[in-house]
């Protein structure tokens, strides 16, 4: 990135500093390449020679945002049948689109938890290599999941033999899949712990792997060093993929106390999508959303909300997971607002947004939070989200990585 090599200052009414909560005001940044110099009090006399200097008063300064649950290779108005019609090379030039609207709703890192055909992994690439723009991709590959489980593709009938990619069943099976998602190019590993909302036939509350293939998976993957993230709606589920060492759980629908203390215990984080019932159940007929998955949303939206507000008064460690893909992407950002709605702080919102995503990816020596040393990834929003959190819906400066890709 010395390509780019660049001094700026931005000087704006605020900086949150999400590990301590507090608030530096008016506040300053120096950025030199790709890295924080210094994050401040302003001072005007100490200011580099030859750095371009950024106007942002009226705004706060944040560090770039992590969405843990993205599908950037699929678009929320073509669900269910729809999605037969679209081949892998098609769904990587949809991810160029959404990745660049990702970046520009603030999100400067995502986890995508599952593409066909590795699109994801080619759209991550193309990212590195500068071809398009678009926010730091974790990619996972194809899921993994047992044969007709939510990972699964069952919308067709048997004379058509479709099978989704990810699909292995039995421990060996299972250990295979991830090697070959990590011979491929994944950074990290999702598998489907248990039925969901959107896929034919699967029951939303049932867990579909064992025990033992989950404990596999895991075990495989952190063995070469990957993180691993369940989609789990179910209780017995999500017990069963926190046991097996999962580093995160994603949706947590039906959780109980006992799964809470587990992943107290263990340090899982919860990655809960809590604005996507709102999009499924009004926007989700006309995009092709099979009237079998809006029954389930129906039963699963309102617990997951509760649930939600359960584990956060309990303490248990939250990221910011959306699902866009599902909903539009570049809506990202209006989960905060349901976030403190049903039980954080908006600080807690912000914070599951960074610091905790970064620690939860294992980069948080890096990325995070606005400190000496860390890579500017920066963004802006108007007033201060500490006092109202729906401006986080509308970020106007993102940098990434010390570029400016929005202002
Ligand atoms: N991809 C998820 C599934 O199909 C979406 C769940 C959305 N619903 C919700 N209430 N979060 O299961």
């Amino acid at each position: 990135s010395s390509v780019y090599a660049q001094t700026y200052v931005l000087n704006a009414d605020s900086a949150i500093d999400v590990v301590s909560g507090k608030l530096i005001s008016p506040a300053t940044v120096v950025v030199e390449d790709n890295k924080i110099i210094s994050v401040g009090k302003s001072n005007r006399k100490a200011y580099p020679k030859g750095a371009e200097v950024i106007d942002l008063s009226g705004h706060t300064l944040l560090p770039g945002l992590f969405d843990m649950h993205v599908h950037l290779t699929s678009d929320a108005h073509v669900h269910g049948y729809k999605r037969l019609q679209r081949t892998a090379p098609r769904a990587a030039i949809t991810g160029v689109r959404n990745a660049k609207r990702t970046l520009d709703a603030g999100f400067t890192s995502v986890r995508n938890l599952g593409a066909a055909g590795y699109a994801d992994i080619a759209l991550r690439d193309a990212i590195i290599d500068g071809d398009v723009s678009g926010p730091r991709v974790n990619a996972a590959g194809p899921s993994l999941g047992i044969t007709g489980g939510h990972c699964d593709n069952n919308l067709l009938t048997h004379e058509h033999k479709v099978f989704s990619e990810g699909v292995a069943d039995g421990p060996w099976a299972v250990r295979q899949k991830v090697r070959e998602n990590i011979k491929y190019g994944a950074n990290l590993i999702k598998f489907c712990a248990t039925g969901g909302v959107l896929s034919k036939g699967t029951k939303v509350g049932a867990q579909q792997y064992s025990q033992e293939e989950m404990t596999a998976i895991v075990t495989e993957a952190h063995l070469r060093g990957l993180t691993v993230a369940a989609h789990a709606h179910g209780t017995d589920g999500i017990k069963s993929a926190i046991k097996a060492g999962v580093n995160s759980v994603e949706h947590v629908s039906f959780v109980d106390d006992e799964a809470i203390q587990l992943a107290k215990d263990k340090g899982t984080y919860f990655s809960m999508d809590i604005y996507n019932t709102e999009y499924i159940l009004g926007e989700g007929e006309k995009a092709g959303i099979l009237p079998e998955s809006l029954d389930k949303e129906r039963k699963v939206g309102a617990t997951q909300r509760a649930s939600f507000t359960k584990a956060v008064k309990a303490g248990v460690n939250m990221v910011f997971g959306s699902d866009a893909g599902v909903y539009p992407h570049g809506d990202n950002g209006k989960q905060f607002s349901r976030m403190v709605k049903f039980g954080m702080t908006e600080l807690q919102a912000i914070q599951a947004a960074t610091i905790n995503s970064a620690m939860l990816l294992k980069q948080n020596t890096q990325l995070g939070s606005l400190e000496a040393g860390k890579l500017a990834d920066i963004i802006a929003v108007k007033g201060n989200p500490l006092k109202d959190i729906s401006v986080m819906e509308n970020v106007i400066f993102v940098m990434k990585d010390g570029r400016v890709e929005k202002q």
